[in-house]
């Protein structure tokens, strides 16, 4: 959840690091610090907030590692943010992750006369590496290891000398190969300028780079090839090409995305009796809409699980199972912690995950790849629509049957004119303090998902039901106060939500409803409409879930919310 770099060649690290810093914001942005080495001292500096307040000093020095900080344990505060030094600043680190028992830890190195100047867990490790450093960097990380207990990818650097070492278990490290320069980051943006070779860190493998050499080795320090990869895309896909926000950008690159979505290859064997689905957030609602359409195109059943849930419940999961994990970023702790969990009750786990070579993604059995590119926007859009397309591919190609979607790339075009429509709406709306929003069947995820955006980059409280279910309680809440969006296209269920619609029209209730085009009975009922073009019920959520996403973008922008960086979140929640 939060973003390290480090880098050590022969220019000034402090504008590398700072610049890859700003990329990895999206991973956390309470606070930032940067430490380089000059002179054999350990320079260093760290603040609260953004890292542009990192601007405002220049650190020399040509081997250096950064941070930009997600608060797990300790406020957001100068004193709390990373790097963090040993008490006699030998050495310096920067961590990503958790460390589960830091408080025995802590315990145990205040007993031995350590001093801390924070309240986090990850300051522990660099107490650790002084207390058993003998002369031998690598040795002495190596020597720690099986004293931390859980997710972590750190770096960590020693005053006189321009090796940077890494080590990874369950959060991201990436190692980037240039001339006479390497690089150490959470994420390829953060270093793409600099160069398009890669090496994808595994969990328990330590990394030592230098101006000239790369090494890897496991936890036992033997030695490991160096599996080199080619990075194929470029920084101009991270910018935001003349768009306001990153979310913008993305909800317009849908209809792309969908097109890239239809040519995935989705084949797997059908060796199973049942599948499960885990994800979390976004990628949940995606999977409820999966099991509905798995279900009803392919008659198997479909158990979804929140992974966060999954991962605790002592699942009754076997090898007869089919555990799917969807992921965006491949690094959701939870969700790969199910994946974990699936295969050692002998599951076969699938992937539907958009981040090549992620760590679920090179964790489960198989995976099939959505391609909607890079996603920075912390609210997930194009990735959602990529993940319902494979899920549609994945059931019909279940079912045995063919799927032609080509048809619906105009729909999807119909559906981003509606924009300044939205935006419109967005200003009549944009004040309201709670929002309701209600669907039946495959329109109720629809609704859970246009509950999250507005939730997550509003600020504003937003809850999703199914529409038959505000009767049994959650209609009390309804008055002029709080808007309803309903979801009531004309599908096989149509006339159950308008009445549902009608119960809140008689309790004054203000009613935005996302309807199908032509359909001018609901035009009477209701307070405003946002018409979305007609296609086969069972298509509806590809098209239905471009405006939700919208609407939420315009209140958002108009309260002037942190579109793409919204605050306490984090683009992947690496940590519990
Ligand atoms: C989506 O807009 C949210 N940012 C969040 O719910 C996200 O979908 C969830 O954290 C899962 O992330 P993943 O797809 O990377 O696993």
């Amino acid at each position: 959840m939060c973003g390290i770099i480090g880098y050590t060649g022969d220019k000034e690290a402090y504008n590398i690091l700072l610049e890859g810093l700003e990329r990895l914001e999206y991973r956390g942005y309470d606070s930032a610090g940067i430490a380089s080495i000059h002179n054999n001292t350990i320079q260093h500096h760290k603040k609260k907030g953004r890292v542009a307040n990192l601007k405002l000093t220049v650190l020399p020095g040509k081997t250096g590692i950064a941070h930009t900080r997600w608060a797990t344990h300790g406020k957001p505060e100068d004193k709390n943010a990373h790097p963090f030094v040993d008490e006699t600043e030998e050495f310096a680190i920067v961590h990503n992750g958790i460390v589960e028992n830091y408080l025995e830890l802590k315990e145990e190195l205040r007993n031995s006369g350590v001093f801390f100047s924070s309240d986090t867990d990850s300051e522990v490790i660099v107490h650790l590496i002084a207390k058993n450093y003998t002369g031998n960097l690598q040795e002495a990380v190596l020597k720690i290891l099986p004293r931390l207990i859980g997710a972590y990818a750190f770096c960590v650097l020693k005053k006189d000398s321009n090796e940077i070492i890494g080590a990874r278990n369950g959060s991201p490290l990436i190692i980037g190969l240039g001339k006479k320069e390497n690089f150490l980051t959470s994420d390829v943006s953060a270093i793409i300028e600099h160069t398009h070779k890669v090496i994808y860190v595994n969990d328990f493998e330590l990394v030592r780079i230098t101006p000239f050499s790369v090494e890897v080795c496991d936890f036992n320090g033997t030695q490991k090839p160096l599996d080199i990869k080619e990075v194929n895309w470029n920084l101009e896909q991270a910018q935001k090409q003349g768009y306001k926000h990153f979310m913008l950008k993305e909800i317009y690159e849908q209809q792309q995305v969908f097109l890239d979505s239809l040519k995935v290859p989705v084949k797997i064997e059908k060796s199973f009796s049942r599948i499960t689905i885990v994800a979390c957030g976004t990628a949940y609602y995606a999977g409820l809409i999966g099991k509905y359409v798995i279900e009803r195109i392919a008659k198997i059943p479909v158990n979804l699980e929140i992974a966060s849930e999954f991962r605790y419940k002592e699942p009754l999961i076997n090898k007869d199972d089919l555990v799917i994990a969807i992921s965006q970023s491949g690094e959701t702790a939870d969700t790969l912690a199910a994946v974990r969990l699936a295969k050692q009750n002998g599951a076969r786990t699938l992937g539907i995950i958009n981040v090549i070579n992620s760590t679920i993604s090179r964790e489960v059995d198989e995976v099939i790849y959505t391609r909607a590119g890079l996603e920075t926007g912390v609210a997930s859009t194009k990735a959602f629509m990529a993940q319902l397309v494979i899920l549609y591919k994945l059931g019909f190609f279940l079912a045995g049957k063919e799927i032609d979607l080509t048809s619906l790339t105009e729909k999807i075009t119909q559906a981003l004119s509606l924009n300044e429509e939205i935006k419109q709406l967005a200003q009549q709306y944009y004040h309201y303090p709670n929002f309701l929003y209600i669907g039946r069947n495959l329109n109720y995820p629809l609704a859970l998902e246009g509950a999250l955006k507005l939730k997550e980059i509003s600020y504003i409280h937003a809850e999703a039901y199914p529409a038959g279910e505000l009767k049994h309680g959650p209609i009390s809440l309804v008055s002029e106060e709080i808007p309803t969006i309903a979801i009531c296209l004309q599908d096989s269920i149509y006339e159950k939500t308008l009445s549902n619609i009608q119960e809140i029209k008689a309790r004054n209730g203000k009613v935005i409803a996302l309807a199908t085009e032509g359909d001018k009975q609901i035009k009477q009922i209701v307070d405003d409409i946002i018409y979305i073009p007609k296609v086969e019920e069972i298509f509806y959520p590809l098209i239905a879930i471009i405006p939700l996403p919208l609407f939420a973008y315009h209140v958002a922008d108009i309260k002037d919310c942190d579109v793409d960086k919204p605050r306490n979140l984090a683009k992947s929640v690496t940590v519990e």
